[in-house]
């Protein structure tokens, strides 16, 4: 039997049993056999969720490049490690070998020394889906740099709050990005961020659209020319297991985004677990998540596990959309991907063009389709297994969060019988459980109520940077010593997971998980409102869009409705980003208040959904009539 690499489902079911009733022993065995380290620990695990504080590999050291880098060069040098794919598709696509990436890590690790960075100091990443992304990660983590990337859709304004909040001292970016037929330019949106970000002393600019930028004397530099200069070679730092990795920021339901921080080792074994069974990946095998590096998923599925697997890992720049709907497909029959991980909102938007695209192409390559992000529909579902996977390469609907850093709920391809809209089995090691609203776990089958998770795992967040307090509140004080997901969850009859979508004020759009707390301070910093709340409403390809009731100052404001829509999706784009743009924006007199003057979020979430005969009782309200009147007007 191997520990590492489970091929059926008895194996499993041993497997499992084993890291629940020996996690310790377990997970000595997996980080013994297959990675690098320059010092072992003194203890696999030291626990505590009341505090909350989680140690894996006590006193170990290491250095995660060594372990994606380094230790494959002796047999898998001249092989691709990362393939780029640009925008263009007649744009020559990259093979980066592992030794060419280890050179290009190095030189980048150096230049990054060169100009002040220092083992704990935070670099913010913020590049488009070009190498230079994955190469100034990995620079960052071979010198012990903590890495903050932000995803480069993103404003100035939310950029220059990751940066204030981590406190970081250089950001790396590009002069531009292309997407689809569309620049952008990048380079403008981090002076704009930078004229708040006092604590930036370096900007590092890769070349990519060649466009005429503004370079400030004395702070902005341009990357080709240092990295030109840089030697090949760049000794790793020693790091501690515990050591953060990076930050990468989440939305929650309320106030600033969550600085979600991973450390070393564990996150390290998780994720080359999770990616080698989730994916069944084996040597030559072309591997594809089209998700963006400034995901979660992107990190831990595009960068560390593929690379910890001396994998080949493909890197899109480009949109499914561009040229055509027919690109991912033309992609999957040139490099002849074996894997092929996406999120539903994607796949939702491509069967909305049929399958004569997607029929045009030769899939026959595949062997893996996975899903992630958001519950996928049993439509979409179906969609994919029949058009991409001709009903022969099973569906990983991979359930987990920038929290959990790996896969937590997954079918094991090939290995767990699939059943659409179900993410199926807990990982190996992953202790799930369903809670009622009480607080007592619900035992048996047949039952759903709200996830958490009863036992560490290797890959979980250890804290939100600077601030502890509100990682064990929003994480650990819902259900005494448990991790609390925010997701709710059923159990089937026989033991299968459905997740049911969030419990909390997280709206989860194309994929993208929205507070509506700071959408609503970005709508109502407007003049001409008062307030406003934001809700979720069901949506073809999106999964959930936004709908927005918003009440005006002056209730016979004379100017245009449509002018304030756009105004205010303006301000939204500038505050947070285009993603969270409303769809649709409902000016009213009033909203439904509690008596305690809280807004009833349940009540307009049903109108939105069109799904008036069942609004409950509203009597109790403090306004009850508004109600009707916001039902009246409904858009
Ligand atoms: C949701 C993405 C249902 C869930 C890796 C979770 C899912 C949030 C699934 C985390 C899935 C993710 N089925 N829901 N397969 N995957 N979610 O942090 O609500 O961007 O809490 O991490 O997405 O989103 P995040």
């Amino acid at each position: 039997m191997s520990n590492y690499h489970i091929k059926h489902l008895e194996e499993y079911y041993q497997v499992y049993r084993k890291s629940v009733r020996e996690p310790e022993n377990f997970w000595e065995e997996v980080a013994e056999e297959h990675f690098l380290w320059r010092k072992k620990w003194d203890a696999v695990l030291e626990w505590d969720f009341s505090k909350p504080e989680v140690t894996w590999f006590k006193n170990a050291k290491l250095n995660i490049t060594e372990n994606c880098i380094d230790r494959h060069l002796a047999t898998r040098a001249h092989k691709t490690a990362i393939l780029f794919e640009p925008n263009n598709p007649d744009e020559e696509a990259q093979h980066i070998t592992y030794k060419e990436l280890s050179e290009r890590v190095n030189q980048f690790a150096n230049v990054l020394k060169e100009q002040g960075v220092k083992k704990g100091d935070r670099v913010c990443i913020y590049v488009p889906m070009i190498p230079e992304l994955a190469i100034s990660v990995l620079a960052c983590a071979r010198i012990g740099a903590i890495h903050s990337v932000v995803f480069a859709g993103f404003s100035s304004t939310a950029l220059a709050t990751r940066i204030n909040d981590a406190d970081c001292k250089m950001v790396i970016t590009a002069d531009g990005s292309y997407r689809g037929a569309k620049t952008i330019d990048l380079k403008g949106i981090v002076d704009e961020a930078l004229n708040k970000c006092p604590c930036i002393e370096t900007v590092l600019v890769a070349k990519r659209i060649n466009s005429k930028i503004n370079m400030k004397q004395g702070r902005d530099q341009w990357l080709q020319p240092l990295l030109d200069k840089a030697s090949t070679i760049c000794d790793a730092t020693t790091m501690d297991a515990e050591d953060p990795l990076f930050i990468l920021y989440t939305s929650g339901s309320t106030g600033m985004p969550k600085g979600m921080v991973h450390t070393t080792a564990g996150y390290m074994i998780y994720t080359a677990y999770t990616f080698k069974n989730a994916f069944q990946y084996k040597e030559n095998d072309v591997y594809w998540c089209t998700a963006d590096i400034g995901w979660i998923t992107g990190h831990s599925y595009i960068v560390y596990g593929p690379l910890l697997n001396g994998a080949t890992t493909v890197l899109f720049e480009g949109v499914p959309s561009y040229p055509d709907f027919g690109r991912f497909w033309q992609i999957v029959e040139k490099h002849n991907i074996n894997q092929f991980y996406t999120a539903p909102t994607a796949i939702r938007a491509l069967a909305k063009h049929g399958t004569e695209l997607v029929d045009k192409y030769d899939l026959s390559s595949l062997k893996v389709l996975g899903s992630v992000g958001e519950p996928i529909n049993e439509e979409a579902w179906h969609w994919y297994n029949d058009n991409v996977g001709k009903k022969k390469s099973p569906i990983i609907d991979t359930w987990w969060q920038t929290e959990t850093g790996g896969m937590m709920i997954t079918p094991i391809p090939y290995v767990t019988p699939t059943k659409p809209t179900y993410a199926t089995l807990p990982f190996i090691g992953i202790q799930p459980c369903l809670m009622d609203e009480n607080g007592q776990e619900l035992k048996g089958n047949q039952v759903e109520g709200r996830l958490c998770i009863k036992y560490p795992w290797p890959s979980m967040a250890r804290t939100i940077w600077g601030n502890h307090q509100r990682y064990k509140e929003t994480y650990f004080s819902a259900f005494q010593n448990k991790y609390f997901t925010g997701d709710g969850a059923l159990r089937d009859e026989v033991g299968y997971y459905r997740i049911t979508g969030r419990v909390d004020d997280v709206i989860i759009v194309s994929g993208h998980n929205l507070g509506t707390a700071p959408i609503e301070d970005a709508i109502n910093e407007h003049p001409a409102v008062a307030e406003s709340a934001i809700v979720g409403f069901p949506h073809d390809i999106k999964g959930s869009a936004l709908y927005g009731y918003v009440i005006l100052k002056d209730a016979g404001e004379s100017r245009n409705h449509d002018n304030l829509r756009k105004e205010i999706n303006q301000a939204i784009s500038e505050k947070i980003g285009p993603i969270a743009k409303l769809d649709k924006i409902q000016f009213s007199n009033g909203l439904p208040k509690t008596r305690s003057g809280k807004i009833m979020r349940r009540i307009l979430r049903k109108i939105a959904a069109n799904e008036m005969d069942n609004l409950g009782d509203v009597s109790t309200l403090l306004n009850p009539e508004i109600v009707q009147s916001i039902i009246d007007n409904k858009l």
